[in-house]
Parts: C-alpha cells; structure tokens; sequence
C-alpha cells in the first residue's frame, strides 16, 4: 500500500511507514521482544540516574508547586507499568494494591503530593524494580499480537512513552531545583560553515495526511489519519532564538499590550513577566544570564529561546508581523513531501533519529544553535522540527475526526475541549521513542517550565501562492 506518485490530493496520500523502521510489523516475536526489553532497559537507565543524582531529602522535596516530588514521579512510572503490564498484559494479582490510590494523578494534585504518606526512596525503588520483572515476564509470555492492547506491542511502547515522558518531567523538575549542578552532559553540535540558510520557508497550497493510522505505537490521539486542506503559508525555518527573542523585549515587547491577546496580557501583567524564565538581567551591562541545571551563563543569542508560555510566544510572533502556526500547519511543514504526496515519520525520511538529525534524548541539558542539524531538515527544508524545544502551536487540544479513546480516557480524551494549547516536535529532554512528526503534547498556555519554545508562520500573498515548485525561500 505505499503509494506511488498520483500527486499530493489529502484523501490518497499515506502515513505508511518504512517496513522495518517501525515498531512492529517487520520484527519476529522475537526480535520485538529484544527491542522492547532494550527500551524498558533505556527507560529504566534514565529514570534511575534522574533519581539517583540527588540525595534522599531532595526526592522527596517539593522544588516547586507545579511539579511532583521526584520520588513520586518515580513510582507512578512504576504503578502505571504495573497496572497495564502486569495486571492487564501478564494477567497477575495486584503487587500493592494499598498504594494504587497515592500515583493516581487524578486524585491528587502535583502541590499535595508531598503530604501524602508515599513509599519512601528505597521502598520506591525495590518497587518498580519488581514491577519491571514482572512485566519483562509479561513479555515474554504475550504472543504480541491479536488482542489489540498487545499487538505490536503496543501496551509496550505505551508505558516505554509514559516513563520517558514523566522522565521529561523530572528534568523539568531538576531545571526548577535550587543548588549547584547534578547533571552533566557535553555541548550540542555547533552548526557546520554552509550558505546561508533560508529564514522561511513557503509551504504550497493543497491537501496532505495528517495524523497516523499505521504507526504500531502512536497514541489515540495521534489516529486516525485523515486529509487536510491547507492554503499556502510561509513558516520559519528555524524555531525563534534568544537573539531574536531578546529583541522582542529590547523594544518594549512586554509593555505594549497591542502584541498580547486579552488572556495572555492579563497574565503577564499578573505574574509581572518581563522575559522568559530563568532569564535574569546582570544590573550592570544589561546583558541577559540565564541558570540552566544549576549553571548559570550568559544566553546565548543562537539557540532557540526555551521555558516561554503561549502567550509570550504568540505575543513575539504578532510584534514580528507573523502568527504561530496551527498544528495542521507544523505537522504538514514536518512531514509532507511535495514529491510523493505522502506523509513521512520524520521529518527526514522514515528511519529512526540519529544524533545527526535531532538534539533528543537528554544527550545535550539544552537546545542547540539553529542550523546544527542540516540532515534534520524537512523536505521542504524546514529544520529543527524534532528536538531542541517544544513548539506552542495555535491550536487548542481537540480530537482528529474519527477519534477513539485507547485504551484509557485519561490520557487524552478529558482534556480535549479545555483551555490546553498544542505543543509539537518534541525537546532536548524528549526520548526519541515518545517523539515522531504525528505525535501531539498539551498544556496550559501560561506554563513554561517546561522546555518549550516555538517558531512563526504567516499567510501566503495571492502572487507568492500561486508560485509553484517546493522550497520557496525568503
Ligand atoms: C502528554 C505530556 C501532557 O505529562 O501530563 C504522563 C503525559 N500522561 N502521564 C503529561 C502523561 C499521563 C502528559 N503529556
Ligand atoms: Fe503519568
């Protein structure tokens, strides 16, 4: 069913990943048995050395009121594999079923969680480590296929998605704790000497897939794929640096209410903001510092600006004369193909990331100057789409035509409707195996502690759509 070449209309064009580049359906039981228990292993390596790099009372502690304790974070992980691996995959008895109330993340706000009589560290880790025996028994056991929780894998990669997610959190956590450095890890890539890249890239008008129907690990909220029609626009190459940013601020961008919406200017006037969190000006020269993981640095001007709200991004693109793209508009920038009229995985092609294409994984503590990853860039020569910062877009939380709640109504469906914003591409914190060009992130547009950044898009003049080929450059 890989389509050929009958042009890029929105009903026939495909999401149909590379045989062999997905999660499922090239693999033996066997060899997807093997990739699985190697990711669980990753996971795993990355939650405990988040845990491990502070001391018990700083697990323990509440570093700020939007975020859990550590120590939580590390046994809902283990709760959620248990509930969905375990009991439901492996058919076992409950390991604690006294506990299961205290990491349900409905019950109990992130604020309270440090007033709840939670399994200490040590019993945290003995824990989910009798947890994760008991689901690599699962594995072991399921056929991976037929019943549609286990086919594929799927209740595999959905609880490898949900550490690697709350293992963002923790980072997020660990960015917000006071105290000198606990977490290391060397420079990103500085962008290699080429012509000067383009600063916006023109998408041509016309019909293309978004979301996946094919993908064995995508989320219910990434399904089902489905056509859309889109007019030509223009959209940044590159997310929105510091540089940039600080312009922004160096010409009154946070007093002049004409650049914030109505929400978004309430807000800032009520929190006080001035730039975004973290930033802090040295008295003196004016120059702008940041502390990032405990180190605190001069900003530097070429890397995407991360830890900015909505309403702070959406303020910037209207005083540039720009907007931010719709979520329709990110994902067709990510992963259209004009040649083949089909949709990619990423934005590249559809093999999996390599350090040359995306700044994932937590293997650099920041984004990386714009234009150091060529090889990243989309077909239309879009860059830095995966990794580095999480991209607001101008979209609010709602479900693709077709939508179906699975396998819980927690993770997306009651949020849909509610005053959430869309955030896509993934960051420096995002493991590669909870990131592809279809996978959808949420949240609040007054949250920054997050890693989240964007980028700016624009309509198309009547004369400039009407220009046809690929890769219009401005
Ligand atoms: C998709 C990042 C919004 O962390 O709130 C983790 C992911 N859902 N556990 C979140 C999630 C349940 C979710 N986000
Ligand atoms: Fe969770």
């Amino acid at each position: 069913m890989t389509r050929t070449s009958d042009g890029p209309t929105a009903t026939t064009a495909t999401d149909r990943p590379a045989i062999g580049a997905t999660a499922g359906d090239a693999d033996s039981p066997e060899a997807l048995r093997a990739r699985v228990a190697g990711l669980l292993e990753r996971s795993r390596a990355r939650s405990i050395a988040l845990t491990d790099a502070v001391d018990e009372a700083d697990l323990l502690a509440q570093h700020s009121p939007l975020m859990s304790p550590l120590v939580w974070d590390l046994a809902h992980i283990g709760s959620q594999e248990e509930l969905w691996l375990v009991r439901d995959v492996g058919g076992r008895e409950p390991l604690r079923p006294d506990i299961d109330g205290l990491y349900d993340a409905f019950r109990h706000s992130r604020a309270s969680r440090t007033g709840l009589p939670l399994l200490g560290p040590a019993q945290t880790r003995t824990y989910v480590a009798e947890v994760r025996e008991k689901a690599l028994d699962a594995l072991g056991r399921s056929p991976l296929r037929g019943r549609r929780l286990e086919h594929e894998a799927f209740a595999f990669g959905m609880i490898v998605q949900h550490e690697q997610q709350h293992d963002e959190t923790m980072l997020a956590t660990h960015q917000l704790r006071a105290g000198a450095p606990v977490l290391h890890a060397p420079a990103p890539p500085a962008p290699p000497a080429r012509r000067a890249a383009p600063r916006e890239v023109l998408v041509p008008a016309g019909g293309f897939t978004q979301g996946t129907s094919t993908e064995p690990w995508a989320l219910d909220n990434e399904r089902p794929a489905h056509g859309v029609e889109l007019p030509a626009y223009w959209i940044d190459a590159h997310p929105v640096t510091n540089g940039e940013y600080a312009e922004f601020i160096a010409a009154g961008g946070y007093e002049d209410p004409r650049w914030w919406s109505e929400a978004g200017w309430a807000h800032r006037v009520a929190e006080g903001l001035v730039a975004p969190q973290f930033w802090q000006r040295d008295g003196g020269t004016g120059e702008w510092w940041r502390r990032r993981f405990g180190v605190v640095e001069r900003v530097p001007a070429d890397e995407p600006v991360v830890h900015v709200c909505f309403h702070e991004a959406a303020a910037y693109a209207r005083w540039a004369g720009k907007r931010l793209p719709s979520e329709a508009e990110w994902e067709k920038a990510a992963r259209f193909d004009p040649a083949s009229g089909r949709s990619r995985r990423y934005p590249w092609g559809d093999d999996a990331p390599t350090e040359a294409h995306a700044n994932l994984g937590q293997r650099h503590l920041r984004p990386a100057p714009v234009g150091a990853y060529p090889a990243g860039a989309s077909p239309l020569g879009v860059e830095q789409l995966l990794g580095d910062v999480w991209e607001w877009c101008d979209s609010g939380w709602h479900p693709y035509p077709g939508f179906e709640s699975f396998p819980y109504k927690e993770y997306s469906e009651v949020f849909f409707g509610g005053d959430y914003k869309v955030l896509r591409g993934g960051s420096f914190g995002t493991d590669e195996s909870a990131i592809r060009t279809t996978f959808r992130n949420w949240d609040l547009p007054i949250r920054r502690q997050i890693f989240s950044g964007f980028r700016c898009a624009r309509d198309a003049a009547p004369a400039e759509a009407e220009r046809t080929g690929q890769g219009q450059v401005s």
